[in-house]
């Protein structure tokens, strides 16, 4: 079961439960938090599957447009692809817009990212993750003169780039790391440290040696344990602890 973190001295407490349409209706506990309220609810909703499609995601936009417009989440593209409907379902960081209902049995339990400030109901603060991304300068650094034509790789090169280009930043690695729950001040992350291996392998880059200096350190880097509740997360399938494993090797043969 996911942790939370939880507004100082309160508590989670049972909310209001709204009307059922039918008998075959899902059954929906959200949690909701507004700022100024002294305790986080659980709100509880019914959706009737066969009133909407079926991911996890049709469902809270059904509760918003037709019930409670009050409920707050992040969405954008609906297809997997930007990240930011990454929240806690049924126990476990996913996307909601790719989660089905059906593959869920009982009530449907939604949950902001595990140990993130929860700004209002399903959205945290996602401020510290998206430092720690920018800290490992996620962009090419080329110093190699090409005469102004692009910079060009082999297919061996590029295939080196699949499984780390395709990361949405989401989140649900990060969030699912117990270093990162503890250390997430100091500590990069799984997703972060994933793109930084991204621009590591990438042929283009000039700057791997000032890139390997720069994650060589105790908090930033070496908090991973090796515990992979990452790649378990990873709605994508990626394996950030695969990647992390692979950067204290370059670390270590220089
Ligand atoms: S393998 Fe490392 S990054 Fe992944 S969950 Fe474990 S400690 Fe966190
Ligand atoms: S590695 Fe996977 S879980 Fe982590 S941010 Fe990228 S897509 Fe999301
Ligand atoms: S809405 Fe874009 S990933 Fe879910």
């Amino acid at each position: 079961m996911a942790q939370f973190r939880l507004p100082e001295n309160s508590r989670v407490v049972e909310g209001r439960v709204h009307h059922s349409p039918s008998a075959d209706a899902r059954k929906l506990v959200i949690y909701r938090f507004s700022p100024g309220d002294d305790n986080p609810r659980r709100d509880t909703y019914y959706v009737d599957p066969k009133d909407c499609s079926p991911m996890v995601l049709d469902a809270l936009i059904k509760v918003k447009d037709e019930v409670d417009p009050t409920l707050t989440f992040r969405r954008s593209c609906r297809e997997g692809v930007c990240g930011s409907c990454a929240m806690n379902i049924d126990g476990r960081n996913t996307l909601a817009c790719t989660k089905r209902m059906d593959e869920i049995s009982g009530e449907i339990r939604i949950y902001p990212l595990p140990h993130m400030r929860v700004l209002k109901d399903l959205v945290t603060d996602l401020t510290v993750f998206f430092q720690h991304y920018h800290s490992i300068k996620p962009w090419l650094h080329s110093e190699k003169s090409n005469d102004g034509r692009e910079h060009l790789q082999t297919p061996e090169e590029r295939k080196k780039l699949t499984g780390l280009h395709d990361c949405i930043l989401c989140a649900c690695c990060s969030t699912s790391c117990p270093s990162f729950w503890w250390n997430g001040d100091k500590y990069l992350g799984p997703a972060a440290l994933l793109q930084a291996y991204r621009w590591l392998v990438d042929n283009r880059d000039s700057k791997k040696k000032e890139r390997l200096e720069f994650l060589a350190d105790s908090f930033k880097l070496y908090r991973c344990h090796t515990i992979m509740n990452c790649a378990q997360a990873c709605p994508k399938g990626l394996n950030p602890a695969k990647a992390i494993a692979e950067i204290k090797k370059m670390i270590v043969l220089g």
